[in-house]
C-alpha cells in the first residue's frame, strides 16, 4: 500500500498470467494523473490489451494494486469506458440508441423527464464527432470511420472516470485516422477524462499523449516513460510538421530498438 493518496490511476506491481501460466505483465508500475492522457505503445503480444483488460475489470484475476484516487478501480463508483478496435456497437440499435443504452447503463434510474435532456446530450456528443446526421442510422450501414466516431462519442457520453482506448483507429485508412485523431483530441481537451490510449503507431503515440509509455517485449523489464509535453502543448495541426515531433520520433524509435 505504497501511495494511497496518489490522485489519478495508480498501478502498483501489476502481474497478469493467463491460464496456460504464461506471464503477460510481470510487475508493472504506472502513475497516470487524474485528467491526464498517456499513450501506450508496444510490440504485438507485449500485453497492451491485457493491461487495459485488467484496468477494465475484464480479467478473472491479477496480482498487484489498481487504484483510482486511492480507491480500488473496481469500486462501484469508478466508471470505466473501453473503446475497442472493432467499435463494439450494438448492430440492431440505431446510433442514437447505442449512446442512450450506454448512458442508461452507466447511470441507471433516471425518469422519463430526463429523456429530452438526454436526447439533447446525445445530439451534442454526435455533433462533437461530426456525425449528428447519422443518429437514426444502424451501425452496419456506416463506414468503419463513422462507426468508430460513434464508439468515441459513446465513450465520452457516459462520462467515465477512466477512458481506455485499444488501438481504436488502427483499422482505418491514414486520412480517416488523422481526422479522427484530431476530433478525439479536441473532445478530450474539452472534457479531459483520465485516459490511456493504446496504439502500435509511433506517430499516433506522439500526437495524442502527454507521456508515451513504451512497453518492452520482455515481460520482466519495466516500461519506459517518455515525456511528450513539448509536442502535446502544440496546436494539433502543427504537431506533425514540428521539429519537436521529429526529435520525439527519433527518441521513441531509439527506445523501441533497445526494448523490442
Ligand atoms: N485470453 C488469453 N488467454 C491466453 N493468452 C492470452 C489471452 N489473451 C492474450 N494472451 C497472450 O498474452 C500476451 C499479450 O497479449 P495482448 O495483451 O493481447 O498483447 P497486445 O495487445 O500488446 O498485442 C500474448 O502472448 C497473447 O498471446
Ligand atoms: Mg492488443
Amino acid at each position: 500500500m505504497s501511495s494511497l493518496k496518489t490522485s489519478g490511476l495508480h498501478i502498483h506491481n501489476l502481474h497478469v498470467a493467463y491460464q496456460n501460466g504464461q506471464l503477460v505483465l510481470g510487475g508493472m508500475n504506472l502513475e497516470l494523473p487524474e485528467h491526464g492522457i498517456y499513450t501506450v505503445i508496444g510490440p504485438s503480444g507485449s500485453g497492451k490489451s491485457t493491461l487495459l483488460r485488467a484496468i477494465a475489470g475484464l480479467l478473472p484475476g491479477y496480482g498487484g494494486e489498481l487504484l483510482f484516487n486511492g480507491r480500488p478501480v473496481h469500486d462501484r463508483d469508478t466508471l470505466i469506458g473501453l473503446v475497442p478496435q472493432n467499435y463494439g456497437l450494438l448492430p440492431w440499435k440505431t446510433v442514437r440508441d447505442n449512446l442512450r443504452i450506454a448512458m442508461n447503463i452507466a447511470r441507471p434510474g433516471r425518469g422519463s423527464r430526463h429523456r429530452q435532456e438526454q436526447d439533447r446530450q446525445i445530439t451534442q456528443w454526435l455533433a462533437s464527432m461530426g456525425i449528428a446526421e447519422l443518429a437514426g442510422r444502424y451501425p452496419l450501414s456506416l463506414s468503419g470511420g463513422q462507426q468508430q466516431r460513434v464508439a468515441i462519442a459513446r465513450a465520452f457520453a457516459i462520462r467515465p472516470t477512466i477512458l481506455l482506448l485499444d488501438e481504436p483507429f488502427s483499422a482505418l485508412d491514414a486520412i480517416t485516422r488523422e481526422g479522427l485523431q484530431q476530433m478525439f483530441i479536441r473532445n478530450w481537451q474539452a472534457h479531459p477524462v483520465t485516459a490511456l490510449f493504446v496504439t502500435h503507431d509511433v506517430e499516433e503515440a506522439i500526437l495524442l499523449g502527454q507521456k508515451i509509455i513504451v512497453l518492452p517485449a520482455g515481460q520482466q523489464e519495466p516500461p519506459e516513460l517518455v515525456d511528450n509535453a513539448g509536442v502535446f502543448g502544440m496546436k494539433h495541426e502543427d504537431k506533425r510538421e514540428s521539429q519537436e515531433y521529429f526529435e520525439q520520433s527519433k527518441r521513441i524509435r531509439k527506445v523501441m530498438m533497445e526494448k523490442w
